[in-house]
């Protein structure tokens, strides 16, 4: 039996074959291409194309066909291949009809999109995982304030949950940013032909709905030649790999024991080959060094449609390079930071020490005189003067006498006796959004929510399995 699903008049040189051959990447889309094929035989029975007998054998060899273990794939070209001459091998003459109205073209285009929209669902139920453990986290660690940053210099005092819900708020875009793809997504190619349409009685609306997409697409040129979904789906993943690298950096700093913010459980940190004493945050490290990967990823598909005219040309069968890579590695990202998030300790003391800098709330000695009517350009300036000077004398704002605030300003002497206490300072910040412990609870309330809400948006995204589409016939 041939390994092609068209002729030649010569064999291919091996070399050629190995160019061209996409089997080893897209037999990942076995499942799905037989899947395409149930469906597909369903829309040519119903269109009076095939009738029933020969249905019903296409439909029983597809289906026997996807637990069929010995399938050697390396001897054909692609995986619509694989499944079309398996097919013949099993049920014989009845499979040649399987291809009836239907192109390579189409065939591919669906089953990326039956693949992503599964992948789609994996990775949003791991997306949210990841929010909820940090939510979780900030709901215990409403007791630690943090020296917030910025140029990574100390700048002023924070709760340590504002901190991590800042990347709730990341992960949050993040995941609408992949669900909002989904009705794009979710529409379905086949019937397309090659590029032009069919001239079957082809319900387009029928296989979609079977396939349980939202719609057939509405343009066969563009179906067979455009694969903007992919794209939008690796930026995604690139932007949400980008969100994962600035925690992974932020654990690699506050793991550094001249920080030491945060512990890191033994099972998410590796030894040192030669120095015995060591522990490396090589997971958070891994982490933040993912954002190349799906860079690159990005890059590859971009450079793959630019330019290329209508319809379909081979250079599409690159996506396959990336694709699957790109959604196992995303997979297992997602899984290691959500083990890694569960598997981090804050340590209260050392955070404290490093937090005893009263030059934190050097902001809040400012706004102090403004709230007293002191325009904040003169604050700042005379706010700087006592900088200047607890530093010259080696002295804490709250060491200062009476005698030394009154030559800085006479309201100084009205500040109250607990200003220098960082968690009023926290407190302080009531405004919404920022890290006023009140305004902190209140948007945990509201990502306890997000995550109800999340949960049903997560449960609208459609799958049909095999099993279910051959049962429900
Ligand atoms: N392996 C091909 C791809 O991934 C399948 C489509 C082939 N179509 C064709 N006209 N040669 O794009």
């Amino acid at each position: 039996m041939s390994t092609f699903l068209w002729s030649a008049n010569e064999e291919l040189p091996d070399i050629v074959k190995v160019f061209t051959y996409s089997i080893d990447e897209d037999k990942e889309l076995f499942y799905y291409d037989i899947l395409g094929g149930i469906a597909h035989t369903v829309a040519l029975y119903r269109g009076g194309i095939i009738n029933q007998d020969e249905a019903k054998v296409i439909i029983d060899g597809l289906y026997k066909l996807k637990d069929k273990k010995d399938i050697d794939f390396s001897k054909y070209e692609d995986v619509h291949t694989a499944t079309e001459v398996e097919l013949t091998g099993l049920i014989g003459e009845p499979a040649k009809k399987l291809h009836t109205a239907r192109s390579r073209n189409d065939q591919v285009a669906l089953d990326e999109r039956l693949y992503l929209r599964d992948k789609l669902k994996e990775h949003l139920i791991l997306i949210r995982d990841i929010v909820k453990a940090f939510v979780d986290l900030a709901s215990i660690s409403l007791d630690i304030v943090l020296p917030g940053f910025t140029h990574l210099q100390p700048a002023q005092p924070v709760l340590i949950s504002h901190h991590l819900l800042a990347y709730v708020e990341m992960l949050k875009r993040d995941f609408s940013r992949f669900y909002s793809s989904y009705p794009r997504l979710n529409e379905c190619p086949l019937g397309s032909g090659a590029l032009a349409g069919l001239d079957f009685p082809y319900d387009r609306f029928l296989v979609s709905e079977i396939l349980r997409f939202n719609k057939p697409t509405a343009n066969s040129m563009d179906t067979v030649s455009d694969r903007d979904y992919l794209l939008e789906y690796m930026f995604n993943m690139l932007v949400t790999s980008i969100h994962m690298s600035r925690f992974g950096e932020e654990i690699v700093i506050w793991s550094n024991p001249l920080f030491g913010f945060v512990k890191i459980n033994p099972g998410y940190t590796t030894g040192s080959s030669m120095m015995p004493q060591k522990r490396n945050p090589d997971i958070a490290e891994l982490v933040r060094g993912s954002v190349g990967e799906y860079l690159g990823y990005l890059d590859t598909l971009v450079v793959m449609m630019k330019g290329l005219p209508l319809t379909y040309n081979r250079d599409l069968q690159i996506d396959k390079k990336v694709i699957f890579r790109a959604s196992h590695s995303f997979l297992i990202l997602l899984r290691v930071f959500k083990g890694l998030l569960e598997n981090i300790e804050f340590d209260r003391e050392k955070i404290r020490e490093n937090l005893e800098n009263e030059f934190l709330l050097a902001t809040d000695l400012a706004d102090f005189l403004v709230n007293r009517g002191i325009p904040f350009r003169s604050a700042h300036h005379i706010v700087r003067n006592v900088v200047f000077y607890c530093q010259e004398h080696n002295k804490l704002f709250s060491e200062l006498s009476k005698d030394e605030w009154r030559k800085f300003h006479e309201e100084f002497l009205e500040l109250p006796e607990d200003f220098f206490s960082f968690e009023n300072a926290v407190t302080r910040r009531d405004t919404y959004g920022g890290t006023g412990r009140n305004q902190v609870e209140y948007q945990i309330l509201l990502n306890r929510r997000w995550l109800e809400e999340s949960q049903s948006q997560i449960e609208s995204i459609a799958s049909v399995s095999i099993e279910e589409l051959v049962l429900n016939l």
